[in-house]
């Protein structure tokens, strides 16, 4: 039995999100989860908590951060990440309010094709980036804008992104590792596993790695 731990999560709703409380929840966890619609998270548990509330209203959740052991943000708007920094501007938000009260550990899924601070993509990435995944550019920067606000202001809390590559809602292929420089293109519930993991590992801490396969 896992020692009870409390997670705050943003995105519960989402694709990896979903399975992402269902395995926190399944291992024995309090889940807080702020949700736009709270009808999308079908989940039954008395360990979730759902509030209604979007992340770019504070009041709607800022008093969900005290007590918090984890913070995971699996957020995305495809449509409003075309003209607005969303993800940026709630991170911006988010991370004076865990300071005040304390809470230290956040881990924030960004996706592989974002490139972290000081490095570059591989020439295969930006290719793909430039056509097949062209239409989540915004999404894109946004996480590039998360990535270097943690790096360059919050290097007093235990922050860690998730570069993941998801290709399919599937059932599990393996699991997944930390890696610089490889990425998997993997299952939403392998990322979901993964990032459980990686938010309570301190050997991740102000990382930007993507997530590979075990070979
Ligand atoms: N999907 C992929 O193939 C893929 C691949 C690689 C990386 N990623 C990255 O992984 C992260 C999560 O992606 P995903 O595909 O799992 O997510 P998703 O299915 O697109 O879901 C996004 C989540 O964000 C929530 N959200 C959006 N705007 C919100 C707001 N204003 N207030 C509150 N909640 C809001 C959504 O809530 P609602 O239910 O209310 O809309 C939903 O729960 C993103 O950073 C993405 O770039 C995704």
């Amino acid at each position: 039995m896992n020692e009870r731990k409390t997670f705050l999560v943003f995105g519960a709703s989402g694709q990896t999100g979903r399975h992402f409380i269902a395995l926190a929840l399944r291992e024995g966890h309090a889940v807080r989860a702020l949700a736009r619609r709270p009808d999308k998270i079908t989940l039954d548990s008395p360990g979730l908590t759902v509030r209604r509330g979007s992340i770019d209203n504070p009041a709607d959740w800022a008093d969900l951060v005290p007590g918090a052991d984890y913070i995971v943000a699996m957020l995305g708007d495809k449509e409003t990440q075309k003209t607005k920094m969303i993800n940026t501007a709630f991170v911006r938000e988010l991370v004076p309010i865990m300071r005040r009260h304390g809470v230290t550990r956040f881990l924030y899924q960004a996706g592989g094709l974002s490139r972290v601070p000081g490095r570059r993509l591989s020439p295969l990435l930006w290719a793909f980036r430039a056509t097949v995944a062209r239409s989540f550019e915004g999404q894109h920067r946004d996480n590039e804008a998360v990535m270097r606000y943690l790096t360059e202001e919050a290097a007093d809390l235990e922050w860690m992104v998730h570069r993941a590559g998801i290709g399919s809602d599937g059932p599990s292929k393996g699991t997944l590792e930390r890696s610089a420089d490889r990425i998997s293109i993997a299952t939403f519930r392998d990322c979901a596993d993964y990032s459980y993991r990686t938010v309570m590992d301190a050997g991740a801490v102000r990382t930007c790695d993507a997530s590979s396969y075990r070979r």
